[in-house]
């Protein structure tokens, strides 16, 4: 294993009990506060997707926002938020999900993404991929090919390959297409 890897670990703070009861909340703050472990984090992103052809780096709201410039600068990539509703000023489209109480949606602008982009999403956290999925579903919708979907934590329990709902993304589990830190 990449020797960078248990140094980036070592930096993400785990906080029990946020923001509910029984949470093991997975706080990515801290890494961004130790400038060595930030820049490995982007550069071992940067190391596996230079060479790929990404012409989209596209992230996530909230999170996804601290991770996905830094790499999308690197790689030469243009990038493209992924928002949270009634966020993006032009025209939009959306994707909903399921949240563990209720739904949320992501939204894209139309004309960020073109078709025959190739695309990477980037998050810090895949739980049940429920987010990922709708990220991936909105930049199809346009024409664009995923290549992948870089994540910097993977929360083994929820077993990420099945997404909510128990379905799989176009007969791929969702764990093929994603990228941690440690595979
Ligand atoms: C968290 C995390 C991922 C998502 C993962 O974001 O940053 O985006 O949940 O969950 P899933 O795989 O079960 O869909 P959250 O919606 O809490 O908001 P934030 O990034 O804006 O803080
Ligand atoms: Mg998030």
């Amino acid at each position: 294993e990449d020797p960078r890897i248990n140094g980036i670990k070592t930096k993400i703070r785990v906080v029990p009990d946020f923001p509910k009861k029984g949470i093991m909340f997975q706080d990515i703050t801290t890494v961004l506060l130790d400038p060595k472990a930030f820049k490995d984090t982007i550069d071992l992103f940067v190391e596996r997707y230079r060479d790929k052809n990404i012409s989209v780096v596209a992230g996530i709201e909230a999170r996804g926002f601290l991770f996905g410039p830094p790499i999308a600068l690197a790689i030469g990539a243009k990038f493209v938020p992924l928002r949270k509703p009634k966020k993006l000023p032009g025209e939009t489209i959306f994707e909903e999900y399921e949240l563990e109480y209720g739904n949320d949606r992501l939204e894209m602008h139309v004309g960020a993404v073109e078709a025959g982009d190739r695309a990477l999403v980037v998050d810090d956290l895949i739980a049940t991929g429920g987010t990922l999925c709708a990220a991936i579903n909105l930049l199809e919708r346009v024409g664009a090919e995923v290549v992948e979907c870089a994540c910097v934590i993977e929360l083994p329990e929820l077993k990420p390959y099945v997404q909510v709902g128990g379905d799989f993304y176009e007969d791929i589990p969702l764990r093929k297409l994603i990228s941690t830190l440690e595979n």
